[in-house]
């Protein structure tokens, strides 16, 4: 990263956004400059969709390797078209369904769309965010907003405007500060150019919900170790939210899970090093009598809860300055199956199983 630039906050009502502000932050989207905003998942790192160099700078200021494409954001209905062509009646009920929402389709890209957003691929990704100021950011532009998370590369995504300044500040010209994001874990994304339809990554809408409107959707995770060998799909690097200490998954059933915390845990700290453990809050009365540093991640029979603060608890205890983290697997219901994707993540595929 070569020259530094200065990064302006702007604060804006996250329920009823100031025009003058969002004025701002669209004219600074139109002259082909980098926006970070709210969105009810985490933040984007917004940038004009239809222009080439502007999505060029988001890949460049996130350290983004150009294999991996990028969304684009809409405020109305017509803007998909404007996008993607040949789009399948399943898009439309989905998006009647869900949008504006935590959803993104995968879609046949018309060439108006730059190949850089897409990756030099065939395809497009579009969402509406339900959020007033994307949408608002999104309306005042005039045009659809390239928005990846505001993340730097391989770091947990942002869910307040403190977490895009600790990995974007100075590289970006503009933070709309809307507070703490709701939901808090990324979208769906559903790639409806094959048949039967695939979902590529777990998000905010479960799975059960999309497969109410579209049964055949299948899923199966699959992870891809290395940034050296193609990519099944983009988004599948299984390194993708590392945290700067190693991270393992515990499984098995919750006592036995807990146990195995404790024993791992209790092994490493004879062994001379620093333990983390994000916990569930229902496990943490379990681990008080052990020296370890434990950041709560909300009661694991409320996942609703638990997405909207994973990413700000993986910030968190890495700051700790521990040696290693447990964790233990959340389970794979609604909504915990997208926890226990970015987990899986965030533990580069380390998963051990209590009792085998
Ligand atoms: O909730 C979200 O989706 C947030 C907010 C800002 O909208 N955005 C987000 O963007 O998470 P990003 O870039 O961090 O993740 C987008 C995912 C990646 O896994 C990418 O590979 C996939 O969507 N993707 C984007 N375009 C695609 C395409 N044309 N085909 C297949 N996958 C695509
Ligand atoms: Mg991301």
């Amino acid at each position: 990263m070569t020259d530094r630039i200065q990064t302006r906050v702007l604060t804006v009502d996250p329920a009823v956004p100031e025009p003058q502000i969002i004025a701002e932050a669209a004219a600074v989207i139109r002259a082909g400059g980098l926006v970070a905003f709210p969105t009810e998942t985490v933040y984007g790192l917004g940038a004009s969709a239809l222009d080439e160099q502007a999505v060029a700078r988001i890949f460049h200021a996130k350290e983004r390797p150009a294999t991996d494409p990028i969304i684009a954001h809409i405020a109305d209905l017509r803007q998909l078209d404007v996008l993607a062509r040949d789009v399948p009646l399943a898009a439309h009920a989905l998006a009647r369904r869900f949008w504006p929402g935590p959803l993104t389709l995968v879609v046949l890209r018309r060439p108006i769309v730059p190949a850089n957003l897409s990756a030099g691929r065939a395809t497009v990704a579009v969402r509406m965010p339900a959020h007033p100021v994307a949408l608002a950011l999104i309306a005042a532009s005039g045009v659809p907003i390239a928005a990846p998370s505001a993340n730097r590369f391989s770091r947990p995504s942002p869910t307040t405007a403190a977490h895009v300044l600790d990995d974007l500040d100075g590289r970006i010209d503009l933070v709309l500060d809307g507070g703490s994001t709701h939901i808090g874990v990324e979208s769906s994304v559903v790639d409806l150019t094959v048949d039967p339809p695939v979902l590529l990554r777990p998000g905010g809408v479960t799975i059960t919900a999309l497969r109410q409107v579209l049964p055949e959707l299948t899923f199966a995770p699959r992870y891809v170790a290395t940034d050296g060998e193609a990519l099944p799909a983009p988004g599948m690097l299984l390194r993708h939210y590392a945290p700067n200490a190693p991270l393992t998954v515990v499984a098995g059933d919750h006592a036995a899970a807990l146990e195995r915390i404790r024993a791992e845990a209790q092994a490493a700290i004879n062994a001379g090093l620093r333990v983390g453990v994000l916990a569930f809050d229902e496990d943490a009365p379990a681990l008080t009598d052990l020296p370890v540093r434990i950041v709560q991640m909300g009661p694991a029979a409320n996942p609703e809860v638990v997405a909207q603060r994973l990413f700000a608890a993986l910030r968190a205890i890495e700051q700790t300055g521990v040696d290693l983290i447990l964790a233990r697997d959340p389970g794979q219901e609604g909504l915990s199956l997208t926890i226990r994707d970015r987990l899986v993540r965030a533990a580069e595929g380390r998963i051990i199983v209590a009792g085998q």
